[in-house]
This record gives C-alpha cells, structure tokens and sequence, in this order.
C-alpha cells in the first residue's frame, strides 16, 4: 500500500505542471506513421507471452458530452454499428490467426460507448470474438457503461454474455452540472443500475467522476462524491478533466467563467482523498481508488499491479491486442495503433484486414525505462539492487540524467534516493507523474510540440 499522499500548498504551485500518464511508455506520441501488419508479426514473433488481453473499441455514442476527450462518433442511427462490426469481423478474422498459440485472459469493451450496441449487436461481436480467440474460462470480461444509454435488460444480458466486470461513467450527480456539460442523467436510474449490478453478482464494479467541470465547487463535488460512496462502488476513477480545446471542438462551448479555479480543483481533489480514504478506499495512485478488498488494490499490496492503455490493471504480463478503430496494441517489443479515421480504418481492413497504421519498436533502453516507470507509477517504491540484478547493469551509471532531473524533487522531499531504494514520499504521490517524467528520454522534444494535461 503506498502513502497517503500529504498536501504541501508550495510544492503545488511549483510541480503542479503538465506531463503524460504514463499508459505506456514510450507513450502513444512517439508513434511513427508506416507501420503494418508486418511490425505487428514480428512482434509476436518477439514476445514469449501466450496470454492475451483483448481491447475493443466501440466508438459509437448517442450523445455529445461537451466535455469529453475520448475518440468518439456521436450518431443515433442505430445500423452504423452493424457496418461497425462488419469490418470488425474482418479485422478479428485476419488477426486471430496470428494469435491461435495465445489464450485470451481479459477482455475489455471501450469507447465511445460500448453499450451502444443493441444486445443483439453485442451477441453478435462476443460470438465473433469466442469463435476466433481462444478465452480461458476464469478469463476477466469487463466492459464500459454510459448508465443512460443501455437497452432494457442489457446487464443481465451482459452477464449471460460472461462479462464479470463493469464500469459505470457517472461523472457528476449535479443537475446543474450536467446541464453544462451536455449529459443530463437521473441519479435514480444510476442507483438502480449498480444496485443491480451488485444483485447479478458482477465481481468489480467501478465508476468514473470528473472534477473541473463547469459550476462544480468544492462543496457541490463534495456531495457528490458522498452520494458516490452511499452506493459503494468496489472501484472509483475521479478523473482530472483534461481541456484540450484546440483538439476537442466540443469543448470550447464549456464557458471559461463557469469553470472552477485552479484553487478550487485542487480542493476538490483533496476533500476527494479525504472522504474516498476515509470510507475505506484505497488510494492506487493518480485517480484510481479501490476498495482494500478488490484485486486492484490486493494487487497493489502484493506488488503485482500493472498499467496499460486502460489505466491500472491486474493483467500486465499479457500482450494487448486492440481492435477497431484508433484502438492501441502492446505486444512483445512493439506498440502499434489502428488507423484513427473510421472510413481510413474501413478502408484499411477491407483491403487487407488489417489496421495498423503507426507504431514503434522499443529498444533496450525503452524497456529498462520503461520497467522503472512501471515500477515508480504503480509501486511508489524502486528497490535499485533488485533492479540491478534483472537488468545487470549498474543504476547510478545507467540513469544518471534521470536521477540528475530527479535531485531537486529530492531536495523537495519529494521521492527519498538512497544506495537501496527509490521511494516515492507521501508528499511526492502526487506527483507520481513529474517523478516518472525524470526518466522520460522523449518528453523534452515532445513538450515543445505537443499539450499535456495537468498533473493535479
Ligand atoms: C469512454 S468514457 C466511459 C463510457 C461512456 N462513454 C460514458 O461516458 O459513460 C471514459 C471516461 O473518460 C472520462 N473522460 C472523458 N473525457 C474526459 C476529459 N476530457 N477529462 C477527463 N476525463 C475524461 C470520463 O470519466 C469517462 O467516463
Ligand atoms: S464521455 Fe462517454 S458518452 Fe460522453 S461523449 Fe465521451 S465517450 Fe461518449
């Protein structure tokens, strides 16, 4: 379990700064264009896992949230999710092959909004899937809800389908709020849906808050959060809103007068802490809590948690294969990504049935940073000898310019180096992100080119 984090104003003003999360590392901007289906061979053929981890990005949602910055298409017409899983479908019989030596331990529905999908849409994508992969039986199957667009019946029907996990985007409970940001929904229909999600015994089930949104205070979050914690979800992401307008349109209608001050996000994530660690929540890191029960958090405890392109998971030791579009894979020594475009991606699988558009290989010295930024974002904590022995090197010598970048956080008090460790200080956790980004050997050329979110 790490530190609960220690709230230090000055420190915050200094460090509260842009910086990647840290979902891969070399993170998704390094991506180079003239990758395909070539790379991703020779990344099977690289890597000696025979696990799988399936994403499947649904793109598709009924309505536009002003605020949101995932890579969507918001349409009602219902059949474009057929056309949808018809390239899909020619997608997952063109890859499937090249996996037959995997088994498939976790599948994860994204988006967009997966739920989209009428139930017999979803039948129908779930029966592709299992008849071209092989899925172990105790494998995870989780998928992300939108509580106001789901068809009568859809979570039995998830469940019948053998999805175990679910998470629920609630974001705020306030009228006003969501009024502002396009996305009104009754909290009556979301307490009804997790309590009946409880009732058909789904194992984890998470929901997503944001904080900065428009006419949120510390005081309206507040409540919200408690109402959050009345129904007792086993996982909560309170997500940091992130605001890119130049590449968002739609958040350029959210008005600058209505949004929260820096101050005031900052409290609203420290009574978030408060109240999330005082009902008996974990704090994983960054914006993830847990309950002490749930595998994320034992995972934690046991120094076995991982962090993929979804965030904290239990499954790292797995290759990822994304499919659909835009959709991100991690296999062996290689990060790859669908075409973005959906008719580009339509085009790209009609043709050869295959998708991958940019990518990259890493090399000796990405996986050495990148096993040391795993370790920091999920751990807090970096025993160096270990570290040494794996990776037979030395680490003073190896990392110098990180721990050069690193020293004045030091000085701050923010991680403690000594011969034997790395350790992330209560006052440090967070700033988990500013620590990582010491041993980033892209992030310089990057933040000349390219906008980070804030790190609190
Ligand atoms: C794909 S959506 C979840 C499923 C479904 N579409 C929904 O909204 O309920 C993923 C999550 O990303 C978060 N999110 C979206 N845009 C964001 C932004 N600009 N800043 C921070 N979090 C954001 C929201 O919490 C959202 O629930
Ligand atoms: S937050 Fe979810 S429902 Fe709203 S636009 Fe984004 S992906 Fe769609």
């Amino acid at each position: 379990m790490i530190n609960l984090p220690t709230w230090d104003e000055s420190l915050i003003k200094k460090y509260n700064v842009s910086g990647p999360r840290y979902t891969s590392y070399p993170t998704a901007l390094s991506l180079q264009s003239g990758y395909d289906v070539t790379a991703l061979r020779t990344a099977i053929q690289s890597s000696s896992s025979h696990s799988l981890s399936l994403y499947v990005h649904i793109p598709f949602c009924h309505q536009l949230c002003y605020y949101c910055g995932c890579n969507k298409i918001v349409t009602r017409h219902q059949h474009k999710a057929d056309t949808y899983l018809d390239n899909l479908e020619l997608e997952i019989k063109a890859q499937a092959p090249l996996f037959a030596h995997y088994q498939v331990e976790q599948l994860h529905l994204g988006g967009g909004t997966p739920t989209f999908l009428s139930p017999a849409q979803m039948s129908r994508l779930l029966s592709m899937l299992e008849q071209h992969f092989t899925f172990t039986p105790q494998a995870q199957r989780s998928i992300e809800i939108d509580p106001r667009s789901l068809a009568d019946n859809m979570l039995e029907h998830l469940k019948t389908l053998g999805f175990n996990r679910v998470s629920f985007g609630v974001q705020d409970f306030n009228d006003q709020v969501q009024a502002a940001v396009n996305r009104p929904q009754h909290m009556e229909d979301v307490i009804a849906l997790l309590t009946q999600a409880r009732e058909l015994g789904f194992k984890s089930i998470n929901a997503d808050m944001i904080y900065g949104l428009p006419h949120q205070t510390p005081e309206s979050f507040a409540q919200s959060i408690a109402k959050l914690i009345a129904l007792s979800p086993d996982r909560v992401s309170v997500f940091n809103y992130a605001h890119l307008p130049d590449k968002f349109a739609a958040q350029r209608k959210l008005k600058e007068a209505d949004m929260p001050t820096p101050e005031q996000k900052l409290t609203m994530f420290k009574n978030t802490l408060a109240q999330m660690t005082e009902a008996g929540y974990q704090f994983i890191g960054m914006d993830h809590f847990a309950k002490k029960q749930d595998e994320l958090a034992i995972a934690q405890q046991h120094g076995q948690l991982h962090r993929n392109f979804q965030g904290y998971t239990t499954h790292g030791e797995c290759d990822l294969l994304g499919l659909g579009v835009s959709s991100i894979s991690q296999i062996g020594n290689a990060i790859l990504q669908n075409e973005k475009d959906l008719k580009a991606y339509y085009d790209a699988v009609n043709q050869h049935g295959f998708a991958v558009h940019k990518g990259m290989k890493l090399d000796d010295e990405d996986k050495l940073r990148a096993a040391v930024i795993k370790q920091l974002i999920c751990h807090f904590e970096l025993n160096i000898s270990q570290f040494e022995a794996t990776h037979n090197l030395d680490f003073n010598t190896h990392f110098a310019d990180a721990l050069c970048a690193l020293a004045p956080l030091a000085e701050d008090g923010l991680v403690e180096i000594t011969a034997e460790k790395i350790t992330v200080t209560s006052k440090g956790n967070l700033f988990i992100r500013i620590i990582c980004m010491c041993f980033d050997a892209y992030l310089q050329q990057q933040l000349k080119t390219s906008r980070f979110s804030r790190v609190i």
